[in-house]
């Protein structure tokens, strides 16, 4: 298949072109490299041969390349939930008006299957646990919001030449992600104290529990939406482990001096329901958190 990944140059995108990469796919990259990087890429570039093409594109403002293309992935985006709570403006474009031009450019590409990131924002503070994909929708951000949005957008373009998803990514890690860029995710900010003999602070009493998803079990799950029997039977879908741990466990974990830092507004806990896609594809969940910090501490000290 010949699948553009939008975003592809960031933490999940580079990750989710090595995976199409290794599949045999021909793969299109179309990123504005604001927060992700050129180099990593080329390094997937390399392994892959020429099936790789890189695309400078912003898809808010360029004007997209002329491609035929069996299938989008849509990763581009702003990705920093207080960032957009001071420039709402950034995100609506960012977001909304960004996936309205992929959306459109796709289908007029001949693309039959659109696969679009969204989020566990979208269920904000919700009273449920686990959250299924039926569970009330609560965003708190302007990022959730716009993300919600992009998702009922994305529901118009479904059609029977054209098959869309949103998948609803809870807490992604893994290697290669970073602390700069937006989003603020325990995981790297840990490691990176860890690695460097500081403090690990927890925001507020570390009580808080969040649904911990590994990148390349991410990958395996846009691969597996990418290649299986379309249609799908929902238009959404969870991406979480199914387990949950408090970020208190985290910094345990690692050992050393702990530091509680002020609250955020955030939600106070999270789990996924992975039910509806597991039952649906062969996908299931392999790593855990807490079992590959282990590892990467381990690494670090060898
Ligand atoms: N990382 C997570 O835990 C997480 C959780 C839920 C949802 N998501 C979603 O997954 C997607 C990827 O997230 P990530 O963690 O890899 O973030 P990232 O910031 O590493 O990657 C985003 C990529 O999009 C590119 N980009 C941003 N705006 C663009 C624009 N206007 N035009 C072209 N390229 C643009 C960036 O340069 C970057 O390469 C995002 O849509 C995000 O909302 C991520």
């Amino acid at each position: 298949m010949r699948v553009v990944v939008t975003g592809g140059a960031g933490f999940i995108g580079h990750h989710l072109v090595s995976h199409l990469l290794e599949a045999h796919h021909e793969v299109h990259v179309l990123d504005n490299f604001s927060t992700g990087c050129l180099d990593r890429l080329l390094v997937q570039g390399e392994k892959g041969k020429s099936n790789l093409t890189i695309h400078d594109c912003d898809i808010v403002h360029s004007k997209f390349p002329t491609l035929e293309i069996d299938a989008m992935v849509h990763l581009a985006a702003p990705i920093s939930v207080s960032e957009s709570l001071k420039d709402p403006e950034k995100y609506r474009n960012g977001i909304l008006e960004g996936s309205r031009r992929c959306f459109d450019w796709a289908k007029s590409s001949g693309a039959k299957r659109i696969v679009a990131a969204s989020t566990a924002a979208v269920y904000g503070n919700a009273n449920e646990m686990p959250i299924s994909e039926n569970t009330t929708l609560d965003p708190m951000s302007p990022y959730a919001h716009y993300k919600l949005e992009m998702e009922e957008l994305l529901s118009n373009y479904n059609s029977f030449k054209l098959d869309c998803v949103s998948l609803r990514f809870f807490n992604v890690f893994g290697e290669g992600q970073t602390t700069t860029g937006g989003y603020a995710s325990a995981v790297p900010i840990f490691l990176e104290q860890y690695s460097k003999s500081m403090p690990i602070t927890i925001t507020g009493d570390g009580q808080q529990t969040r649904d911990f998803v590994y990148v390349g079990d991410v990958c395996d799950a846009v691969v597996a939406v990418l290649s299986c029997g379309w249609p799908l039977l929902s238009p959404v879908y969870n991406i979480g482990s199914g387990k949950n741990y408090r970020i208190y466990d985290l910094a345990v974990c690692l050992g050393g001096e702990i530091q509680f830092i002020a609250r955020r507004d955030e939600p106070k806990q999270s789990l996924s329901d992975i039910s509806r896609i597991t039952n649906e594809l062969e996908w299931n969940p392999s790593c855990d958190v807490i079992q590959w910090l282990g590892r990467e501490l381990f690494n670090i000290n060898k």
